[in-house]
């Protein structure tokens, strides 16, 4: 009688290693069949486990009957086998494969899984609807490269972990059910049973108790931590995510940028790649002025050139307004892009439209630099040969210009930075690039709501130069926050924090949050700042984004083993989902409508 496997025979190598050095060893393998052929009475099968892929082979002049067996292993199945390692024959070898030099004659197989035909093949991958992928997760998870991404993920956090722990860092959880944490989301809701009427908020991040952990005197916390917001989902935003969240007590900025600039390096160094350090840094106000964004990818130059005191006198009445109003004129010139087609010029002046631009002036350069553009008759040689000066253009370029109110222009031509940037595959074969961005605004005022809003979050101390304008000007008050910038993704944002009460209530007074609001929502913290509370600061990586990044993928879902679809529910579980009456009642809850 053959041993059982698993009980009785073990696996003892893995599908990724077997090689020469073990010709003529018996071995048991266990993983999924892949590919079975049937060639001139030998059946080989490709057998697939997390480390790689080894070729079996059922011989028919073999004992036992596994060859006869053999024809029932489809994509998929899970097997456990025993058999000898032998060289392939001469010119079957399979450079791609470490295993290439072997395959593995089957003495005794089992069947430890069948599988149905999957809906996708895992091999020789083509793009799959993704909500197939996700619908069925857990083949998806089976493909070498879905499993990389996990172990590129696992690899990160044990460097996190090891970076901070070595820094004298304590690992601390804080609670999932508590109160609204602002970030600037929605916030997800889960009712309470025993306080009919009442509701938790899932944190959107670790926040407060990270501060509250401060006054308590843990001075290095960290956590990977899970955050949850409810906000428009897009491929770098998932309604709960994870993030390396840090505070350290007795700090100033350096002291955070430091520390995370070693963090980072230990997690880009544990993904096998280098972080030039230090990180440049760049002032809010300078990434505005030359990228147009806060998070600028600055791999590539195309950058945003002030030419309001140029145009303000030719005869583009366009420009000449703008410049009489006192609205922003700024161009980019496009190196070496002028082979661009009136359809691709129209495609662009439709994208820099969805950003609030009204159109897009451009102007090739010819031989000689001479301008040719519907807008050339418009301005004088004098002009054009200023304009041409201050962009730097040479003849195959192409200017382009945005004549707008600054926030228009900035972010329409920002966009069209790396929409160029991404036609014409600027960032190709470059680097990592980080960067830092520091002295963000305190407060932006929103519109919608006719009020000043926190940029990053209330709990961000304004740098004390500018307390006197809080009152006057707050538009202008700068705050001690920096983000971390990787090839133009927001990949981490902290501050320095208020630490104590009579600055903190200053700054609610400021956003219009009232004493008994602020006393209802945060009244805890409030207090706490009046115990002694330690100079604190922090940050938190977006870990997610990070090894996406790290992983060369394009969206955060191929980084997170179960995300969600871009409408935030799951395919697999069916989630959100509809609850039973008696739950609703014992919540005392009532759904209203549905739609
Ligand atoms: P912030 O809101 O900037 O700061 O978040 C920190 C980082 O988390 C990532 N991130 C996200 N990733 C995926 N999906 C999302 N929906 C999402 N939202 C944010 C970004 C971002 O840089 N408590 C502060 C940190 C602090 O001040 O210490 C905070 O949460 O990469
Ligand atoms: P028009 O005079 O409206 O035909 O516009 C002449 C050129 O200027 C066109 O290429 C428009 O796309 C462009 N244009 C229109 N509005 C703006 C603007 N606000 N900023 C930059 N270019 C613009």
């Amino acid at each position: 009688m053959a041993k059982k496997f698993i009980t009785e025979l073990k696996r003892t190598h893995t599908c990724g290693e077997l090689t020469l050095a073990e010709v003529g060893q018996d071995v048991v393998l266990m993983g999924w069949g892949m590919r079975r052929r049937d060639h001139g009475g030998l059946i080989f099968v490709d057998l697939r486990d997390r480390a790689g892929i080894t070729q079996v082979v059922f011989n028919p002049q073999d004992a036992g009957g596994a060859h006869d067996e053999a024809h029932q292993i489809r994509s998929e199945y899970c097997l456990a086998l025993k058999g000898l390692v032998r060289r392939r024959p001469a010119g079957q070898d399979n450079d791609k494969l470490v295993t290439g030099q072997i395959e593995v004659v089957v003495e005794h197989f089992e069947i430890l899984g069948p599988s149905q035909t999957p809906p996708f093949m895992l091999e020789e991958w083509v793009e799959v609807n993704e909500n197939v992928r996700l619908r069925y997760r857990y083949l998806d998870l089976r493909r070498p490269e879905m499993f990389q991404n996990l172990l590129l993920r696992h690899q990160a956090a044990q460097a996190a972990r090891g970076h901070l722990n070595g820094q004298g860092f304590l690992e601390v959880e804080t609670p999932f059910l508590t109160r609204s944490t602002p970030e600037g989301a929605r916030d997800f809701l889960v009712p309470s049973r025993l306080s009919r009427g009442s509701f938790y908020a899932l944190p959107q991040s670790p926040q407060l108790f990270k501060q509250l952990l401060m006054v308590g005197g843990v001075e290095r916390y960290y956590q990977i931590a899970r955050c949850f917001r409810d906000e428009d989902l897009r491929a770098d935003r998932q309604p709960e995510f994870t993030q390396i969240d840090l505070e350290m007590s007795f700090v100033c900025e350096d002291d955070v940028m430091d520390l995370t600039e070693g963090l980072v390096a230990a997690i880009v160094e544990a993904a096998g790649q280098t972080m030039p350090r230090p990180v440049p840094r760049l002032t809010y106000a300078q990434a505005m002025e030359r990228y147009g964004l806060d998070a600028p990818d600055v791999r590539f130059g195309l950058e945003l050139i002030d030419v309001a005191d140029l145009v303000g006198d030719a005869e583009f009445k366009l420009f000449k307004e703008a410049v009489a109003k006192g609205n922003m004129v700024k161009a980019l010139n496009g190196k070496g892009m002028a082979g661009l087609s009136r359809k691709d010029l129209d495609d662009l002046t439709a994208f820099v439209g969805t950003y609030g631009a009204k159109g897009l002036a451009w102007v090739k350069i010819k031989e000689g630099l001479e301008w040719q553009s519907p807008i050339a008759k418009f301005f004088s040689a004098g002009h054009q040969q200023k304009i041409n000066q201050r962009l730097g253009a040479a003849e195959g370029d192409i200017l382009f210009f945005g004549a707008d109110v600054p926030k228009v222009v900035r972010e329409s031509l920002g966009r069209l930075r790396l929409e160029l940037s991404r036609r014409f595959e600027l960032t190709k074969g470059k680097p990592l690039t980080f960067c830092w961005v520091t002295h963000f605004p305190l407060l932006e005022y929103d519109p919608e709501a006719k009020r000043w809003v926190a940029m990053h979050h209330p709990f961000t101390s304004p740098s004390p130069e500018d307390l006197p304008l809080l009152a006057s000007d707050p538009g202008k008050v700068r705050a001690r926050a920096y983000d971390l910038v990787l090839n133009g993704s927001e990949i981490g944002g902290g501050s320095i924090r208020i630490h104590t009460q009579a600055m903190q209530q200053r700054l609610f007074e400021a956003l219009g949050i009232g004493a008994e609001e602020a006393a209802e929502k945060f009244g805890f913290l409030l207090e706490a700042l009046t115990f002694g509370a330690p100079p604190h600061g922090g940050l938190a990586l977006g870990f997610d984004r990070l090894v996406a990044i790290l992983a060369g993928q394009p969206s955060i879902r191929e980084v997170i083993a179960f995300p969600k679809t871009q409408k935030g529910t799951c395919p697999l579980t069916g989630a959100p989902g509809k609850v039973d009456q008696v739950q609703l009642l014992e919540l005392g809850l009532r759904v209203e409508k549905t739609s």
